[in-house]
């Protein structure tokens, strides 16, 4: 057997999901740590278990339930993926990325990825939420890129484009759809980490100096794997907790700060999200 997630396990998990739903999707999120009750806005879904699902990476965070919500979202049809897989928890970034291979043989052609991070910027504040403009994925930096082995020209190309990973004209629609509804996005730079430590002070000081505006356990390789196949593609982070870059001395990040800090920013995100998708054709 390959080393590598293959196009004939893809096609298999795919086959599944089409197997358990009538519906077609045509745009695919991905919710981050306890932003999971924006799937519960779809109205009457498909749910797929993902453990049921053939070679899917199952997911062992708290606050990741691994399931498909599949069904009709502001005028669209939607995938909903609630509870990713993260390369901490031992997986190879194919097997991490594969959701979005699927998504790709579903006939998706949007991609809505969120995610919890930790505020860099010194202007945020937890609770917001950012617009992610580009992304530094240091584990692909480091040889961990989603892409490393045999390319499958069915996907992309070998050596992708990724000038603009996150979609402008979606970023401008997100940005015209929070703007009317009273309240104001931030857009920044993602920089993405391996975890599961959460960082030192010293390296989130590093990461500010690199110019990265929020930090962060996932989405650069799902985002990478999209770009190759040349899905759109718009992110979304929640700022849950701001960076210790001087802390003091009880100063300790958890995880239950991030869920909660999540949860408070849900009903914003479900703004957006679905004011996105209900004028996605402005977006071209
Ligand atoms: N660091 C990394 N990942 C995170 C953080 C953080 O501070 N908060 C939420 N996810």
């Amino acid at each position: 057997m390959s080393e590598f997630v293959t196009t004939q396990q893809i096609g298999d998990a795919a086959d599944f999901v089409r197997a358990h739903t009538s519906h077609r999707p045509e745009v695919g999120l991905i919710l981050g740590s306890g932003l999971g009750p924006l799937a519960d806005a779809i109205d009457s879904p498909d749910v797929i278990a993902t453990a049921d699902i053939p070679h899917w990476p199952a997911s062992t965070v708290q606050g990741h339930t691994g399931r498909l919500v599949i069904g009709p979202l502001a005028g669209t049809t939607a995938l909903v993926l609630q509870g990713r897989t993260h390369f901490y928890e031992g997986y190879g970034m194919d097997r991490v990325t594969l959701p979005v291979r699927v998504m790709l043989e579903l006939g998706i052609q949007t991609l809505i990825v969120t995610n919890a991070s930790g505020g860099l910027n010194p202007n945020y504040r937890p609770g917001d939420l950012m617009l992610i403009r580009d992304h530094i994925n240091f584990p692909g930096m480091a040889g961990n890129n989603p892409l490393r082995g045999p390319n499958e020209e069915r996907y992309g190309p070998r050596f992708p484009d990724m000038t603009q990973p996150y979609d402008p004209a979606l970023r401008a629609l997100a940005h015209r759809v929070a703007a009317e509804a009273g309240f104001a996005l931030r857009e920044g730079v993602y920089a993405y980490v391996a975890g599961p430590s959460f960082e030192t002070p010293a390296e989130l000081r590093f990461l500010q100096m690199v110019g990265a505006d929020a930090v962060g356990m996932s989405t650069a390789p799902e985002v990478v794997v999209a770009r190759h196949a040349g899905l759109r593609v718009l992110g979304i982070s929640t700022v849950a907790n701001l960076a210790q870059t001087d802390p003091t001395p009880d100063a300790v990040v958890t995880h239950q700060e991030v869920l909660e800090t999540g949860a408070l920013a849900v009903p914003r995100l479900i703004q957006v999200v679905c004011g996105v998708l209900e004028r996605l054709s402005e977006a071209g």
